[in-house]
């Protein structure tokens, strides 16, 4: 008999914490690192973060409380459903079933507003007014928008240049939202005038607009301004987690009791994070599950990059961080997935990485933009071209099960929907895009810079 398509839960039923992968890794995190090499205090965050989001950043607790009133703000579009993929199943001929964690109902279209909401209550709570972020392809820009209206807060982004040109509607709907979107590198700041200054007709990167956007946030003279990162940090990963911990409950509600594959595309890593961790603690305790972060060919942080330590920006404000990195300085191609060409990834994947408890996979982005019409074609939303890399991924995956004719559970997380991403679309059709790897020369040249900073141990 066929089983349900949606499998939804009551509010009640969402999770009332979140999941800290950190106190079940094994082996020992290598800590930040401030200028001097030694590891960081957490006050030396405090004019970036409020205390409060230190504190959780630093936690080793393994269950944190969601507070009520984050609670609140989530019920607007959580909890999310889980949706069984019979239609692309069939179109494939696989044996495996395939669900998606569908993120893309949110407001702002994305999983980017469960961490929006909640940072956005914690700076409130510390009496912060104003929030100064970076965006991408605009995701994680319109989600702060979203949160810091929903508590009468102002925001301000910078948002890359080259998708502030791409993506005209991202910038409306922040405005929408009343915050303050610019693009960068911007003249507003001094990070912004160096870069003009040497690069001029620079397409920007996130590593431009994080220099830009914290200098924005330490410089603000009333110390009511501070700075919101939409990926990388442990605080961010720990707030997506929500997403691994319904899709649980949500699968045990139909009895799907053994998982093999889980995927999600990774740029910072927090949607992947959000859905795999709390499978990664099932791996950690025993379970055989092939956990997958996706990632562009183009900016191939976990497949190639060094495991080194780096400053998450290219003015170096940030502490060095241990991560799989392309460098501070990696200016990557303009694909159209700008939420995936940051040059870093989370510290907690890429120790995870070395810990083989996930397992990093390259794709190409024709791949993932037939994969992502496939998904359109069958199962009705338009992806987002990040999405796009975990379908390519499921796809391969049920097409292996097909092969091997083994009934696979495969869950990939459905990031977000690509409604505001559209002229990447008609670029493929009209056959303007095509592969592009990063070559092992640029790979050489970007990288090189980390020679000489502090090594991180495995
Ligand atoms: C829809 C969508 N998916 C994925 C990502 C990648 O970010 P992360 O790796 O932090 O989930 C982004 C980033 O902008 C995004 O907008």
């Amino acid at each position: 008999m066929r089983k349900q398509t949606k499998i939804t839960l009551d509010e009640k039923e969402m999770p009332r914490q979140w999941y800290n992968i950190a106190a079940d890794l094994p082996g020992t995190m290598n800590p930040p690192l401030g200028p001097d090499g030694n590891p960081i205090g957490p006050e030396m965050l405090a004019p970036v973060f409020p205390m409060n989001l230190i504190e959780q950043e630093v936690s080793q607790e393994r269950w944190i409380d969601i507070p009520e009133k984050v609670l609140e703000m989530l019920y607007l579009w959580r909890p999310t459903p889980l949706v069984r993929a019979y239609n692309l199943e069939k179109a494939l001929g696989t044996p495996a079933r395939i669900y998606y964690k569908n993120e893309s109902v949110s407001p702002a279209g994305s999983h980017k507003p469960n961490t929006a909401v909640a940072q956005a209550y914690y700076n409130k709570e510390f009496g912060i007014k104003k929030l100064t972020t970076e965006t991408g392809a605009g995701q994680w820009g319109s989600a702060l928008a979203f949160a810091t209206s929903l508590l009468g807060m102002e925001c301000k982004v910078f948002m890359v240049r080259v998708s502030f040109d791409q993506k005209p509607f991202r910038k409306m709907m922040m405005r929408t939202w009343g915050a303050n979107c610019i693009a960068s590198p911007s003249m507003e700041t001094q990070a912004g005038r160096d870069i003009l200054e040497k690069y001029p007709d620079t397409p920007g990167s996130l590593g431009i607009a994080i220099s830009e956007a914290i200098e924005a946030a330490v410089t603000d003279k009333t110390g009511q301004t501070r700075y919101s990162l939409g990926s990388v940090l442990n605080h961010v990963i720990l707030h997506q987690t929500i997403i691994g911990l319904e899709t649980k409950k949500q699968l045990a509600k139909i009895d799907e009791k053994k998982v093999d594959v889980v995927i999600g595309c990774a740029g910072g890593g927090s949607n992947f994070a959000g859905l795999a961790f709390p499978f990664v603690l099932d791996k950690i305790n025993g379970a055989e599950i092939d956990v997958v972060a996706v990632e562009p060919a183009s900016c191939p942080t976990l497949t190639r990059a060094p495991f080194a330590y780096d400053h998450g920006d290219v003015a170096k404000m940030t502490p060095l961080m241990a991560m799989h990195t392309l460098g501070h300085n990696f200016i990557p191609p303009p694909i159209h997935a700008g939420g995936l060409r940051y040059h870093g990834i989370s510290p907690l994947i890429s120790h995870a990485v070395n810990h083989d408890l996930i397992r990093p996979e390259a794709i190409h982005q024709m791949e993932c933009y037939d994969a992502a019409v496939k998904f359109a074609r069958t199962e009705g939303i338009i992806p987002a071209p990040e999405t796009s890399h975990a379908i390519a991924s499921a796809i391969r995956e049920a097409n292996k099960a097909k092969e091997e004719g083994k009934e696979k559970v495969i869950v990939f997380n459905f990031s977000g929907h690509g409604l505001m991403d559209l002229v990447g679309y008609d670029k493929f059709f009209n056959g303007e895009l095509s592969d592009h790897s990063l070559p092992e020369e640029d790979l050489a040249k970007f990288t090189e810079i980390l020679k000489g900073y502090p090594v991180p141990t495995r």
